[in-house]
This record gives structure tokens, sequence and C-alpha cells, in this order.
């Protein structure tokens, strides 16, 4: 493969860069030259053969990670700009998480919640503190996660706002991803997800997001009991409401009684700026769903944060599973949350993030028509004419990793634990391969 990282950046390039960028940037060691060889190419064919073919990963055989880096088979080494869907935020490999995992590991991981432990209960008392909620659900995936809210949502429907039997209805969005289960695509819109799975959940009405009037509307049906929605979209491509939208949606559910729930999987946790998106409008949800960087990307920990008033609504032997709240992922979550406070990524994520997008807008149009996004959560849309996968293959080729979503948009989110000249880099990086497109 072709490495064009040692080309020298182009006139046009250069003016796009900042001083203050050209600046930090040569004061770094170069990432690259990247070359995709035999031991990379042994690595797609095996899983190619062995595998599912449910995903198309960008063609990089990974082995490694630390802190914003990934490296490759070949020893290539790359920056992350997709932070596994932001379940990374703390950085590849933490080494304060993967301390809190390897300590715990050797003295307990898993007694199913047959029984007590001495890990859980500490947990849970640490994270409703830091949330500010009553209880918490403890789950391993991101969708269970979402699945335990529908069901919490559903119980407290027929329990507390009494709606008749099996009537209650949860309103979800246009656009929204909450993962891959029978009930995520029940209420997704996106053909790949739902196509051929029939047949699908019923009670799931869909409006189209950022639209309060579509909202007011559907909230006046009596059977609704939850609308669920994501603070921004991120696999919808980073879509960001309109200020003033989560504040509105409160404001609709509690006057009509609905459960809001937000699904803050990929946009909590300081990705966006702030510990949870919602926190840029003083929000609080009645349900508030987390996964990804719960864990830092160790292991998979999801939870369900809300007030006795709902999360009492479900009884022993109604809800669980067999390695929600292990003692492993306790310790990890414990230590996840300890590092997005200690090193204070919410506000690294809010600065950086405001300079990524003002150096982004300053690319040619007709090659990046849009910027978008809050915090380290970014996206750029790429005009039809070039082809975004294209561009992801040539910023690989310049070390920097990040990959499509929806077509003609890609995801720009490093890990919170990036510094300025690490991000001053990678816009080099960036903008050197967008003037190649041209
Ligand atoms: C907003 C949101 N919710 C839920 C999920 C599902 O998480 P998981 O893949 O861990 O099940 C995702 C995954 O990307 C997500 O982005």
């Amino acid at each position: 493969m072709l490495s064009r990282f040692h080309q020298p950046v182009t006139q046009v390039a250069k003016q796009l860069v900042s001083s203050a960028v050209k600046k930090s940037t040569q004061a770094l060691p170069a990432v690259g030259p990247v070359k995709i060889g035999a031991a990379s190419q042994e690595v797609f064919k095996r899983e190619n053969k062995y595998g599912a073919h449910n995903y198309a990963p960008l063609p990089v055989a990974l082995c490694k990670g630390e802190g914003v880096f990934v490296w490759d088979v070949e020893g290539n080494r790359y920056y992350d700009f997709l932070s596994a869907y932001s379940a990374c935020n703390q950085g590849h490999c933490h080494p304060k998480i993967v301390d809190a995992l390897k300590k715990q590991a050797d003295i307990f991981t898993l007694s199913s919640r047959a029984f007590y432990t001495n890990v859980l209960g500490e947990y849970e008392e640490y994270v409703t503190r830091l949330f500010g909620y009553d209880k918490v659900l403890p789950m391993n995936t991101g969708v269970e996660g979402g699945e335990t809210a529908c069901k919490l949502a559903r119980k407290w429907g027929y329990k507390v706002k009494k709606i008749p039997d099996n009537q209650a209805k949860i309103i979800f969005v246009e656009g929204n991803f909450w993962g891959r289960t029978l009930a995520a695509i029940s209420s997704s819109t996106d053909a790949d997800s739902y196509g051929g799975y029939g047949p699908y959940m019923p009670g799931f009405p869909i409006i189209p997001y950022d639209d309060l009037d579509a909202l007011e509307k559907q909230l006046q049906d009596p059977t609704v009991c939850g609308f669920m929605f994501e603070p921004i979209q991120g696999e919808a491509g980073v879509v960001v409401p309109q200020e003033g939208y989560l504040r509105k949606v409160r404001e609709l559910c509690t006057k009509y009684n609905v459960l809001m729930i937000a699904d803050e999987v990929q946009t909590g946790l300081a990705r966006t700026g702030k510990m949870l998106a919602c926190d840029h409008e003083n929000v609080r949800p009645d349900i508030l769903v987390l996964g990804k960087a719960l864990s830092g990307g160790v292991l998979p920990v999801s939870a369900v944060l809300a007030d006795d008033e709902v999360m009492l609504t479900i009884l022993p032997g109604e809800h669980g599973s067999t390695y929600g709240g292990n003692p492993l992922a306790c310790r990890v979550a414990i230590a996840s949350l300890e590092v997005l406070l200690e090193e204070k990524l919410a506000d690294n994520a809010e600065r950086l993030g405001q300079l990524l997008r003002d150096e982004l807008s300053k690319l040619p149009k007709d090659i990046i028509s849009v910027v978008r996004g809050k915090g380290l959560l970014n996206a750029i849309v790429i005009q039809s004419k070039h082809d975004a996968m294209d561009v992801c293959l040539k910023l690989r080729d310049n070390g920097l990793l990040a990959k499509p979503t929806h077509g003609d948009i890609i995801r720009f989110a490093p890990p919170l634990v990036i510094t300025q000249p690490q991000l001053e880099e990678c816009l080099d990086i960036i903008v050197r391969t967008v003037i190649e497109m041209k």
C-alpha cells in the first residue's frame, strides 16, 4: 500500500492550518509511514473465512493500544479517531482501569446475582451518588441497558400510570440507534438494521428527531409510558438537536406523565464536553442508560439509573443477567468513572472539541460540506463526488483511523485523553488527506 505520509504538506494545506497548529505539530515525532503488509492480509483473510460477515471493517489489523494510539500487526502506529464508538473515552488500556481489572481478576470475578458480593454495593453507591439517582440496575452491553430501560418504562406504565395491560407504548425517533436486539431494531428506521428480521415489537411509535410538535402530539396518547432518545444521535452521524430541545423534552414528558429516557450510551461519560450530554441543558432524565466508556473499553458494562418509583416496579426474578453487576465489572466501572473525573476529561473534550471543529471548518467546502458535533463527538459530511470510505482509507495511510457512518459521514471521536499537540498533529493529517482528495 502506497504511503503518502512523508509527502510534504502542500501550500494550500499549510494555509488552512492555523499557525498554532503548525507550531505544535512540528515538535512531535511523525506517525507512520503506513505499510499494510502480508501479516495484515493474513488477519483479514482469517477473519473473513471463519467469522460471520456482519461487519465490514476498515482494512487495518490492530494488535495493541495505548492512550490515543493503536498499532497494527506490522507495527504501524495510528491515532484512533473512533475510540471503539466512544467506549475508549479514557484511552486504550488506561493503567488505572487495567490495574483495577487485574487486581479484582486475581480475587473474584463472578458470583452471579444469586449471592451478594462485597463489591456490588460499593459500586452501586458510587454510581448512584455520582449521577444523583436512587438506584442502579447493572447490565453488560449498551443494548441490554436499552432493553432494561424499555422494560422498566413498561412496568412503570402498568403499575404506576395504570395503562391497560399490554397497551404501553414507548416513543422513539427517526435515526435512533441503540443496538441490535429485536426490540432495538423494532424501533429502528434504518433498513440495514431491521430488514429481514420481522415480525417486530409492537408499541414503538416513531416520530422525527428534534421535532417537539410531533413529540407533544404523540405524548397525548394516554398509553404512552416513555420517550427514549439520544441527546445527540451518534450512529445517525452525530446529529445535534436545536438548542433547548432537551429542556423542552423534559417539560413535555413531565406535563404528560411520561418517562424521559436518555440513552447516553454513546454521548455520556464526558464525550460531549459534560459528564452527560443532558447536562448541557441541566436536564435530568427519569431513566438514564449508560454503557461503553463505563468500563473504559475493558469489558462490557452498562447501567440503568432511575429513582425508586420506577426502579422498584421490577421485583426479584422479573429481570436480570448472569454477568450484570459482577465484581470485575464493578471495580472496572468505579475506576473508569474516577479516571473521567480525576483527569477532567469532560473539560478536555469541551476545549479540544471546539479547536477541532474550528480547524475542520476551514477545510474546502467542496470536499467537506458540514462539520458538526459537541465536545469530542464530531462528524464531517463528505461531498457526494467523493467517497467517505476512500477518505478513511487515505486517513489510514496517513496514520489516523476513522470510519464512515451512513455513507457520506465520517465520525471524529478520539479518546478524551488526547492532548492539544496530539490533536494538532491529527488536524495536520486530516488537512493533508483532504487536500490530497482535490
Ligand atoms: C446510543 C447507543 N445506545 C446503545 C448502543 C448499543 O451498545 P452495545 O453495542 O454495547 O450493545 C449504542 C452502540 O453504538 C449506541 O450508540
